[in-house]
């Protein structure tokens, strides 16, 4: 058998294969909830039956400002929690494993009623100047990571993935260039 279709294990997680789903947004949640529709369910579900071992959802937020956009998935309340779990079962049933992406857009969020950041610094000239976090909110923001975390685990999901690329919030703490603080 190719090592490609062998077993692996990362950390205690077991896998049929190494075939993982990479996170891709969809912009499918048409009525801006954040929950699941069944697009998702057949996009997913597809992947399970095509025999991926590990799917990893697309960007969640943990917050609704947190979306990249308000058509994205979001895990800040329990019916999005609810319909994971059935998502989680029912890939589960199909045979893969699934873990959920969580992200803050940061300033990328491009529908967000309030757009934070590290610094009022805009991505570009089509992003408005988001505020400055401050430190109870940046505390608030690391909360909600832990909350929809914890809501993952209780959908059943086998793990989470933390989105820390592509300039989203933590990404942007990460950069010089968007993040001018000194505390
Ligand atoms: C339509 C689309 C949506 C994507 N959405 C996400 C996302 O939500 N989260 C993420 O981390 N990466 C996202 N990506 C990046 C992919 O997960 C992946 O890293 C990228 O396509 C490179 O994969 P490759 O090296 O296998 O070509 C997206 C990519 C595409 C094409």
């Amino acid at each position: 058998m190719s090592l490609l279709l062998s077993n692996a294990t990362i950390g205690q997680l077991e896998l049929k294969n190494r075939v993982v789903m990479s996170p891709m947004c969809m912009y499918e949640v048409k009525n801006e909830d954040g929950i699941l529709t069944p697009f998702h369910f057949a996009h997913y579900g597809m992947r399970a039956i095509s025999q991926v071992g590990l799917i990893i959802t697309e960007s969640t937020a943990v917050e609704p400002d947190g979306r990249i956009t308000k058509n994205d998935l979001g895990l800040w309340n329990d019916d999005q929690k609810n319909e994971f779990k059935k998502l989680v079962d029912s890939i589960h049933y199909l045979g893969s494993k699934i873990g959920i992406q969580l992200n803050h857009a940061g300033r990328k969020a491009e529908n967000a009623v309030n757009p934070v950041a590290p610094s009022a610094i805009s991505f570009n000239d089509e992003f408005r100047t988001p505020a400055e976090l401050t430190i109870n909110q940046i505390n608030e923001i690391i909360n909600n990571f832990g909350k929809a975390a914890k809501r993952a685990e209780n959908a059943g999901a086998d793990m989470v993935e933390i989105h820390g690329a592509h300039g989203y919030l933590l990404h942007q703490f990460l950069s010089a260039v968007a993040n001018h603080r000194t505390d």
